[in-house]
């Protein structure tokens, strides 16, 4: 009598691959992240990040540093620190930032955003920093990890392991933590309302359960990785946050199906990236924000007038009817400055069902690693 026990088969959990079982993971990680940190008044408690008042006073900037998704987590985080905390942000790749010489002094605040908390250029960075007088605040998912060891403050993201290199939860959480950090600041700088402090709070815990809608689309997710699957480009396009998200969805196609992917800022089009739109080309376009709509339903007519195939990723409750899309998947209804935890669920299911169908090995795509500790 034998059993057959694959160890690996054992921990995906029921899946074919981690990808996946981390992608199905996300409703419950965001709720560890989010729910764990609030006491029985509903506000944010950070018991490994010590600013004070004075502290927050006293940052006249920050600088948000990364690399690969985390980094694409960190410019979504300069609109959340930006809009509550009313700090100026700019975010960077760690890799570049060391060797540009950045304005730092002891007024400046480096938050350093990494799942494994040993990538080396975030590491490089963080000392760079730290040795002109930066308080270093980072967001890492690996505790006791190097990243977290060497900050003077912590949050760490409670996402569970993420063994697929195509980060996923680890992302979603990212952005959860930045949210987090962004309202925490600005309660203690009383820089936005009550109000405010809490709707943004309520609006955060409806998130989970809209990520679970999401997966009910997952058959039409895997019509558009048919028609997609053998394309020699993919682009995508968004504004303002939605760019964010064509940032981190392109990163996501292209490292496990090999399709070459772009993103592009949609105002930018018209100045020459509109060239490379060809007949049957697909073209993703993300819309979720508001105010941005109508432009964006403008860019979906310029690249399908040039032919695309347009494939758009839409808020629902905005206008329908001047959708023109060739496919469109919709997402719940969200904020406009949490829409990002959504809007890339679609895009990591595009790029999980097109690594499958190519038949490519989805959790170890080829020349990546998971956590790159070399320069
Ligand atoms: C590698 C991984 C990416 C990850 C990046 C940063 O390139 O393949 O998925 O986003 O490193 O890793 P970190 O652990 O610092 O978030």
């Amino acid at each position: 009598f034998t059993v057959d026990w694959d160890i690996e088969a054992a921990s995906k959990g029921g899946y074919d691959h981690f990808m996946l079982k981390e992608i199905y993971e996300q409703p419950r990680a965001i709720k560890e992240t989010l729910l764990r940190r609030l006491d029985d008044n509903g506000r944010i408690v950070l018991d490994d990040i010590n600013l004070t008042k004075e502290d927050l006073d006293k940052i006249s900037k920050i600088y948000i540093v990364a690399c690969g998704t985390a980094y694409h987590a960190g410019l979504v985080g300069r609109y959340a620190i930006e809009r509550f905390a009313k700090i100026p942000v700019e975010p960077d790749v760690a890799s570049e930032f060391r060797y540009r010489e950045p304005f730092i002094d002891e007024n400046t605040l480096l938050i350093a955003v990494s799942q494994s908390g040993e990538t080396a250029d975030t590491l490089a960075a963080i000392r760079e920093a730290k040795s002109k007088g930066a308080r270093i605040l980072s967001i890492t998912n690996v505790v006791g990890s190097s990243v977290a060891r060497e900050s003077d403050d912590v949050f760490y993201t409670w996402a569970g392991p993420e063994i697929a290199v195509a980060s996923t939860k680890a992302y979603t959480t990212q952005l959860v933590a930045l949210y987090m950090v962004a309202l925490h600041m600005a309660n203690i700088k009383k820089s936005i309302s009550e109000d405010y402090y809490f709707e943004i709070i309520e609006k955060m815990k409806a998130l989970p359960d809209k990520v679970e809608e999401i997966f009910k689309k997952s058959d039409e997710i895997k019509k558009i990785a048919e028609i997609i699957k053998d394309k020699n480009s993919v682009f995508y396009i968004g504004r303002g946050l939605d760019y964010q998200t064509s940032m981190e969805g392109a990163l996501k196609l292209k490292e496990i199906s090999y399709i070459h992917t772009e993103a592009f800022a949609a105002g930018e089009l018209k100045h020459g990236t509109i060239a490379l739109i060809e007949k049957e080309t697909p073209v993703i376009a993300v819309a979720s924000q508001d105010y941005l709509y109508e432009k964006m339903v403008s860019n979906i007519q310029e690249v399908k007038a040039r032919g695309a195939y347009a494939i758009a990723i839409v808020k629902e409750g905005l206008d329908e009817s001047l959708n023109h899309a060739d496919e469109t998947i919709y997402i719940p209804e969200v904020d406009n400055i949490l829409a990002p935890v959504l809007t890339v669920v679609p895009t990591q299911l595009l790029a999980y069902y097109t690594s499958v169908i190519k038949g490519n090995d989805v959790d170890k795509p080829r020349n990546l690693a998971k956590s790159v500790t070399v320069e």
